[in-house]
């Protein structure tokens, strides 16, 4: 199925200055949605725009803004009533900290769980009554194969994942009937800048398994066309899920520590 329902929507991006998040935008310029992206980085969002508007002819604004804050949060908000409604909520912007708990500074912590999670949380809580006043939209979450068992060393990211997935299928049941759905993408290892930021060491064989992040907005945003409200992307991962809900809780934390443990290593 074609990103059709979309179209002439108007969508939202964070995180849209690098990996899932600018082809998360490359696709849904290309399938005809007006864009706002976010990140702070902002001659980033400004390259990216200029490309989507000349690709795709789609109307792109941008706003800079760093979402681990609440001034972050209200320019957005800020910025999008100032442009119009938003119909599609894209909420991809995130971080990871490897590493043993204690030993991470607390200011990393603090700043994965603000973005990942209140931000997510925020602008959801602020965007979202507009799109049940217009009785159309949808809200997208970004979460992970790791929202699907605890990562010891990566201990904060994959509960914050399992947050947002666990949220997002509650408010989903709360939105039943308002015209807004919702959707969790669910990648596994993907190329962007991701793995180095957060501390995670990859060695060739390991890089080579990543899915490009092109593939991931696809598979993603057909899902979330779709009505789907969980979506795995790519076989791999699919397998690799199912695992995880097969397997013992115990033996899977060993392995998948025992992996993010040498992986987080310096
Ligand atoms: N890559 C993977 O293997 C993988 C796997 C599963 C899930 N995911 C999830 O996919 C999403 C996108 O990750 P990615 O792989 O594309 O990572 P990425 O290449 O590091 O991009 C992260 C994006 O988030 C933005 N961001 C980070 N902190 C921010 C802040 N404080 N304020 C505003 N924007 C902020 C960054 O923009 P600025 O730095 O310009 O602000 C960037 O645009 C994340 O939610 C991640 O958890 C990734």
């Amino acid at each position: 199925m074609s990103l059709e329902r979309f179209k002439g929507w108007r969508a939202l991006v964070t995180g849209a200055s690098a990996g899932i998040g600018a082809d998360l935008a490359r696709v849904l310029a290309a399938a005809g949605v007006n864009l706002v992206i976010t990140a702070r980085r902002v001659e980033r969002l400004e390259a990216l725009a200029a490309e989507l508007r000349a690709a795709h002819g789609v109307q792109v604004d941008l706003i800079g803004a760093d979402l681990a804050t609440p001034q972050g949060i209200d320019a957005v908000v800020a910025g999008c009533d100032a442009v119009g409604p938003v119909d599609l909520l894209v909420n991809n912007a995130g971080l990871g900290q490897a590493g043993r708990f204690l030993d991470n500074g607390w200011a990393a912590e603090a700043a994965q769980l603000a973005v990942n999670v209140g931000a997510s949380q925020a602008l959801t809580h602020r965007l979202v009554p507009g799109m049940i006043e217009r009785g159309r939209g949808h809200v997208v979450f970004l979460g992970s194969i790791a929202a699907y068992t605890p990562i010891p060393w990566f201990a904060s990211y994959a509960a914050t994942k399992a947050y947002i997935k666990r949220f997002a299928e509650g408010l989903s049941r709360e939105l039943a009937g308002t015209g807004v759905g919702v959707t969790t993408i669910h990648p596994g290892g993907t190329v962007s800048e991701f793995s180095d930021k957060a501390g995670i060491h990859l060695d060739a064989k390991l890089e080579k398994t990543l899915m490009p992040a092109r593939a991931v907005a696809e598979i993603g945003l057909r899902g979330a066309a779709r009505g789907k409200l969980n979506v795995v992307t790519g076989a791999m991962n699919v397998l690799t899920v199912w695992l995880m809900k097969l397997l013992p809780k115990g033996l899977m934390m060993r392995v998948v520590g025992g992996l993010y443990r040498k992986l987080a290593a310096k």
